[in-house]
């Protein structure tokens, strides 16, 4: 059964009524739901299949809706929504008592974003209501960067789709833990550390890695995510290093799939080869990751050999996504 697209109005309607709606957004599409009600948010966890340990982030519409989500605003969170807001920033601050708990999933904490995209703001305003909302992805998979994205995983299972064409960033959001001192980023993104320590001085950044995703400080760092199903292995080295891990697979008979900017859509010979962005300007490269991910799944390649990129500014969201994607498998020539 196909799920419905709806406009604004229409949207704004279901969610009011405790129905779960997806929605574009400037990282990537969201599932909102009202996140005052335990009965509107559990519908996200079912929809999605997303652990019930993972928390949800908050978005709002306008600064005065804040007040019934954080029960709290620091000085540097209160500098970082100034300099950022709206836009691919969540900040964890402590939570307001009114909240539901389904939310938070018990934490004292919890993550509010304010989206710049107009047809989220917009929505977000109509309603006037706090909302919550993951990736509009099934557990697991990469997140959605276009309607047909979210209709792919969630058709018949949510109440509403609003198409809003591609998400301009098509990473999440980065987001920053300001309940402690210095604020400690969680999750890389497009708002980068060293724009955040231009406004607040020094942040700490999470580790991240296979080990610590046992004992994560974000309870979603734990987690599978963005993975296409065919394995993912990050190469690092030479053109001749690539060439070589190429052909190692196809002499054991895999059909090898690869991801490549650009530059390289014709450097190497694989069975399918597609591209992403281009080295000029590691942004493009975060916008088409995901819909290249997602697209591995259709040509049923056995194993996916991914580039690397330099793990800075904008680029460290894009190895933090791809390094999940791969469950960190990395080949590096020595
Ligand atoms: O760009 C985005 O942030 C998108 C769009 C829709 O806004 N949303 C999104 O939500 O990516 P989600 O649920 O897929 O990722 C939220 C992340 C998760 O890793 C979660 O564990 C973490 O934020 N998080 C949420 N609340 C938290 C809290 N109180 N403390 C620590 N981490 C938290
Ligand atoms: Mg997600």
């Amino acid at each position: 059964m196909e799920t419905k697209r709806v406009n604004i109005a229409e949207a704004a309607d279901l969610l009011r009524n405790k129905e779960v709606v997806a929605f574009p957004t400037e990282t990537v599409y969201g599932l909102g739901a009202d996140a005052t009600s335990d009965e509107a948010v559990a519908k996200i966890f079912a929809a999605k299949g997303r652990p019930s340990d993972n928390p949800l982030i908050v978005h709002v519409g306008a600064m005065e809706q804040l007040c019934s989500v954080v029960s709290d605003i620091c000085d540097s969170a209160q500098k970082l929504m100034d300099a950022f807001w709206p836009g691919p920033l969540t900040i964890v601050l402590p939570k307001h008592a009114s909240l539901s708990e389904q939310v938070t999933v018990g934490l004292p904490s919890v993550g509010v974003r304010m989206p710049s995209h107009p047809i989220a703001l917009e929505l977000l305003r109509t309603v006037n209501l706090p909302i919550a909302a993951p990736s509009a992805n099934v557990s697991g998979r990469p997140s959605p960067t276009k309607a047909e994205h979210v209709a792919e995983d969630l058709d018949g299972k949510i109440a509403g789709i609003i198409a809003g064409g591609e998400a301009e960033i098509g990473l999440e959001s980065t987001v920053i833990d300001c309940t402690v001192e210095p604020p400690v980023i969680l999750r890389p993104g497009a708002v980068t550390r060293a724009q955040m320590e231009a406004v607040i001085g020094p942040i700490a950044m999470a580790e991240s890695g296979k080990d610590v995703e046992a004992t994560p400080k974000s309870p979603g760092m734990k987690y599978t995510h963005y993975a296409p199903r065919a394995p993912l292995t990050i190469v690092k080295g030479s053109e001749a290093f690539f060439r070589a891990i190429i052909a190692e697979a196809r002499a054991k008979g895999q059909t090898v799939g690869i991801l490549v900017t650009e530059e390289h859509a014709e450097t190497y010979a694989a069975d399918v080869i597609l591209t992403c962005g281009t080295r000029e300007d590691v942004s493009s490269v975060a916008k088409g990751l995901y819909d290249a991910l997602r697209a591995f799944d259709r040509f049923h390649v056995d194993v996916i050999y991914s580039e690397s990129f330099e793990a800075t500014g904008v680029g460290e969201a894009v190895m933090n996504r791809l390094q999940k994607a791969s469950g960190y498998r990395v080949i590096e020539e020595q």
